[in-house]
């Protein structure tokens, strides 16, 4: 059907495909990319939508499937995956992928002007695809869902609760990236979607952005087609039992089975602690515990490989030889009937997670009409309720574990009640198109008529095949020798080229500016630190990319909230803008940025804090920034990122330098600027002012037929189709 509503979901992180999901193969590669191409396929099945499109990360690399290399791969009728390029070709771990998101932003305008068509709903996930989707709804103008999965405020405190010092956790985990680039999606997303209550009320919480009126709990589902409960005529397969009958000396007896990441938090040491100290258990039933796959466990990641070791270690020292099961291999295709061959065997799921932010095995348990175990941290507690099929443990207390298991396995009528409640409840409670009826059922009332394209202005910027962009001061001018010789090498240029100004100042003081220094006029003038934008010698200004910015906007209240710091003083009126409060700073009064970050959000005022020359301080529209609107421009215009080169030397430049954007700082920088050194894409200049300019040209080779990023191979087959 046409006509229909469009929804862009994006997973930057993990190996995304239809087919075959290798579950487990590493940290990145789990649940979350399961459920999002569980939802990309169950949305795409309501009459009400035409299109979904799961967009993630490109990844060429010989060491993993070429699957993840193609641009693109259908799931299901009106649903596909979209790969996009971002940073290296390589497999990233998600830590790492910080500073190549706004590439991905990028690219993802790309994909969607190709496209022809704006999403009504973009749904990012995790924090990566939160920052990605935050920018992309704020340039398009389109609502944003976002759905956590699991959260950096939440991942510190564990962290900090077991020891780990604070300037480690940052090293490895990039956690503080992580909980701005939340908060961030908070101050954008129009809703949030949990798994659970408990999400909500104790993790969500922990954010200065805590507002529970824009947050929904919608379980995920369960693929109940394949997650059933084992029939009449249902026999398990011969390899599974051949597979056990190498580990147990019964296999007939009932089976424990476990299943899950090896993880610290999985907490299967107390499982195997809590079994291997209980006789009767041991007498009652068999162990089974699926880690996942492994080859040479000592050549997994630090941290599994210490899971595996300890396991090994606490099965020699119970001597729980041939009674415990833990196969090396276990294919995706296996798993349920492992569910049911549990169930056949009158066994029970358990799950002894320190926490379990959510518990998707247990509802595939349920569903398969296996009773549960499970910890009482987390969404097990709500799944139990909802389908009454077994006990909560706490999962520290390993002779509570073990009594529990014992407990659910001996009460035969009680068991024949629990199968079939969790079948029943799996049903009513957890499937997907029941999701995909209730997400649509919460986001509905988020979507917008879409607005009439702006009319088209005569201009010569569509015939353009590249852009300058140059900040004013300290960049452009400040040394006019410089500066005459940037404008000469400018003229000599014979192609199209488009020359545009981005500036704190407004936009008379920056044309009287650009007057005295003798600068030619732009085609382009971003004002007002991003917040104005003005086009051709008429100097009209673009309307709609206000209208974009006036998101949770709300200068009185937040004029109002400053007046509580020290050290900031507002501007002469003629700096202030509709859409930007500025200030002066007394940076030895001022409190650090964060601090006041933080008082605004958690007063649900939501601003962007631009501090330039350790002297200014502009509060705008989340939205706004120079970086956005040239991003804006160039979607309206069509004008490429990647053609763009873009000056600055101070904090107001931050986001336009970053990106897809050729970016050039010049040598007379200001301090906020040296965080930009490991970014991809930006040179730092040794000659200051117009120099710079120029020496960033020569670097480029900007103005050559063909322009080059050093460093950065070409990426002619990480093209993505259109
Ligand atoms: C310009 C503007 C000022 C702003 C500063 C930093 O100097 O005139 O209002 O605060 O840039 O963006
Ligand atoms: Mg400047």
């Amino acid at each position: 059907m046409s006509g229909g509503l469009y929804f862009c979901l994006i997973s930057v992180h993990g190996l995304i495909r239809g087919h075959n999901m290798e579950l487990g193969r590493d940290a990145d590669t789990g649940g979350q990319v399961k459920y999002v191409v569980e939802l990309a396929r169950a949305l795409a099945a309501l009459p009400e939508v035409e299109r979904v499109d799961l967009l993630t990360r490109q990844v060429i690399d010989p060491k993993v499937s070429p699957d993840y290399a193609q641009p693109e791969e259908e799931l299901a009728p009106g649903a596909r995956i979209v790969r996009l390029p971002c940073g290296p070709r390589r497999y990233l771990r998600k830590e790492v992928l910080w500073p190549h998101l706004d590439a991905f932003t990028d690219q993802a305008l790309q994909y969607l002007r190709r496209l022809g068509r704006v999403p009504d709903i973009i749904h990012s996930h995790y924090a990566d695809a939160g920052y990605v989707g935050a920018r992309l709804s704020g340039l398009l103008g389109v609502p944003l869902v976002h759905t956590g999965h699991s959260l950096g405020r939440d991942k510190l405190q564990r962290l900090l609760a077991r020891g780990l010092k604070r300037e480690n956790i940052e090293q490895q985990y990039n956690i503080s990236r992580r909980i701005e680039a939340e908060e961030f999606t908070l101050d954008n997303a129009a809703l949030v979607i949990a798994s659970t209550r408990q999400e909500i009320e104790e993790q969500y919480q922990l954010y200065d952005n805590y507002q529970p009126k824009r947050m929904v709990v919608i379980p995920p589902g369960v693929e109940l087609d394949r997650f059933h409960p084992p029939g009449r005529g249902w026999r398990s397969p011969e390899h599974l039992e051949n597979e056990l009958r190498r580990f147990l000396v019964d296999p007939k007896k009932p089976l424990i089975l476990a299943l899950s990441r090896a993880d610290v938090r999985k907490n299967n040491r107390a499982l195997v602690t809590a079994y291997g100290e209980h006789p009767r258990l041991r007498e009652m039933a068999n162990l089974v515990v699926l880690l996942g796959n492994r080859d040479d466990y000592q050549a997994m990641e630090k941290e599994s490989r210490e899971v595996v070791a300890e396991f090994l270690h606490l099965v020699d020292r119970h001597d729980l030889y041939g009674h415990i099961a833990y196969p090396k291999r276990v294919e995706p295709n296996d798993i349920p009937d492992y569910y049911r061959l549990a169930a056949r065997r009158r066994g029970v799921f358990v799950n002894p997670a320190l926490t379990e932010p959510f518990g998707l095995t247990l509802i595939e348990a349920a569903a398969s009409g296996l009773p549960v175990v499970a910890t009482r941290n987390g969404g097990p507690v709500e799944i139990i309720a909802n389908c009454k099929n077994g006990l909560t443990i706490d999962p520290m207390d390993t002779d509570a574990i073990g009594e529990a298991l014992a407990d659910a396995l001996s009460d035969r009528a009680r068991w024949n009640r629990w199968a079939r409640n969790g079948i029943k409840g799996a049903h009513d409670h957890y499937s997907w198109s029941g999701h995909a009826r209730r997400y649509l059922k919460a986001v509905q009332r988020l979507v917008k008529p879409r607005p009439k394209a702006a009319p088209r202005q005569k201009s010569r910027l569509p015939t353009i095949d590249r852009l300058l962009v140059t900040d004013i001061d300290n960049t452009l001018i400040g040394d006019s020798n410089a500066l005459a010789a940037l404008i000469a090498r400018l003229r000599e240029y014979d192609g199209q080229l488009g020359f545009a100004v981005a500036t704190g100042r407004h936009i008379a003081s920056a044309r009287r500016i650009l007057k005295e220094w003798n600068v030619p006029t732009p085609d382009i003038f971003i004002t007002a630190v991003g917040t104005e934008i003005y086009y051709g010698p008429q100097k009209t200004a673009d309307a709609a990319w206000q209208k974009l910015l006036d998101y949770r906007w709300d200068p009185d209240a937040l004029r109002e909230a400053l007046t509580h710091f020290p050290g900031l003083r507002p501007q002469p009126k003629a700096e202030q803008g509709p859409f930007k409060l500025s200030y002066l700073v007394d940076p030895e009064r001022m409190p650090p940025l964060a601090e006041i970050a933080r008082y605004l959000r958690r007063h649900d005022l939501h601003a962007k804090l631009v501090y330039s020359h350790q002297a200014y301080l502009d509060v705008l529209p989340t939205r706004a920034s120079k970086g956005s609107a040239i991003r804006y421009i160039a979607d309206r215009w069509g004008i490429p990122v990647d053609r763009t080169l873009v000056a600055g030397d101070s904090g107001n430049d931050l986001e336009m330098l970053r990106g897809n954007t050729l970016g050039v700082v010049v040598g007379n920088h200001s301090p906020e600027l040296e965080i930009l050194r490991r970014q991809p894409r930006v040179y730092f200049a040794q000659g200051h002012y117009a120099w710079g300019i120029l020496e960033g040209i020569d670097h480029y080779r900007f103005l050559d037929d063909e322009i080059v990023v050093p460093g950065e191979r070409p990426e002619e087959e990480a093209e993505p189709a259109p």
